[in-house]
């Protein structure tokens, strides 16, 4: 990525807030996984902005009737031509991770990056080797008990098409998807982990997120108020731009890579 003079500047200024920051926190969005051919939500070409946004109650239209739920998403996951399937296609299951992914792990490796915020289901983070990692929204490859929170893999779990809602084996709870639906409270183990992080950083790095999604959204403002570092990494600006000390306006998968090598070379200079 050719960058210029300014462009530059402001990689040299970014890296060196992340390497002095003694608490680097992340909060990503779909942006991060635009460059893994996942479309983003809002903003040119985003899944909202081309099929509408979904039913605002789609959590409370599920509780009301969980087995009607499981039945039409077993009939996309059978019948590539369900529907479902074709209102949200098939772009999250053979994506795989990007540049801006790896890099973000190679930050963790480091000692540098504390914790990341993901307000993405597409479970690309932790498949670029991220652990340290809380999914806001969820993760399509989990399925979660509405009651008690115990989570497991989606293809670790029978399902009975004879026996649908599946129950919880820890409580009895309904068994849904780990992705959070719109008009669904974020689960509170989540938004405690993420409230605790955000408190402890110095210094947030905000990557591919349009910031109008609450309670994520409140993240950065939160950094700001506390006085820490906010780095944005996004091609547009955004409602949470006028907050941060430095912007670089660019593609995430291009832009983490160069934050992270010169992080490593200001890292390894002091370094006694
Ligand atoms: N690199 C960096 N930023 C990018 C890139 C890229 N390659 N491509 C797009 N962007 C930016 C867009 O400019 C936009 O600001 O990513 C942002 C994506 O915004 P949204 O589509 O609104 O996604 P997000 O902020 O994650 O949405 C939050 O809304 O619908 C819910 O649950 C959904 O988690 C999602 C939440």
């Amino acid at each position: 990525m050719e960058l210029s003079e300014e462009q530059q500047e402001a990689v040299e200024r970014a890296s060196r807030f992340v390497a002095e920051a003694r608490y680097v926190v992340a909060l990503a969005g779909a942006g991060m996984s635009a460059e893994s051919g996942i479309p983003t939500y809002r903003g040119e070409g985003g899944l909202w902005t081309r099929i509408g946004e979904p039913d605002p109650r789609a959590y409370q239209n599920f509780a009301a009737d969980p087995k009607g739920w499981w039945e039409r998403m077993l009939d996309r996951d059978r019948n590539p031509q369900s529907p479902e399937r074709a209102r949200f296609g098939n772009s999250m299951q053979d994506a795989k991770p990007n540049p801006g992914h790896y890099a973000l792990v190679d930050l963790e490796r480091m000692g540098k990056l504390k914790w990341t915020i993901t307000q993405n289901v597409d479970n690309l983070h932790r498949a670029a080797g991220a652990r340290c990692i809380t999914e806001i929204h969820g993760n399509r490859t989990l399925l979660r008990c509405v009651r008690c929170h115990f989570r497991t893999p989606r293809d670790e779990f029978e399902v009975d098409p004879k026996d649908l809602p599946p129950r919880c084996p820890q409580c009895g709870g309904v068994i849904k998807g780990d992705g959070v639906m719109f008009g669904e409270p974020i689960p509170q183990d989540s938004l405690a982990m993420c409230i605790e992080q955000t408190n402890r950083c110095d210094c947030m790095l905000v990557l591919g997120t349009s910031g109008t999604v609450y309670p994520a959204a409140g993240f950065p403002m939160q950094a700001y108020q506390q006085g820490s570092r906010l780095i944005e990494v996004n091609v547009d600006p955004t409602p949470i731009s006028s907050l941060v000390d430095v912007a670089l306006r660019g593609p995430s998968g291009q832009y983490l890579p160069l934050l992270v090598t010169r992080v490593r070379q200001l890292l390894t200079a002091t370094a006694p």
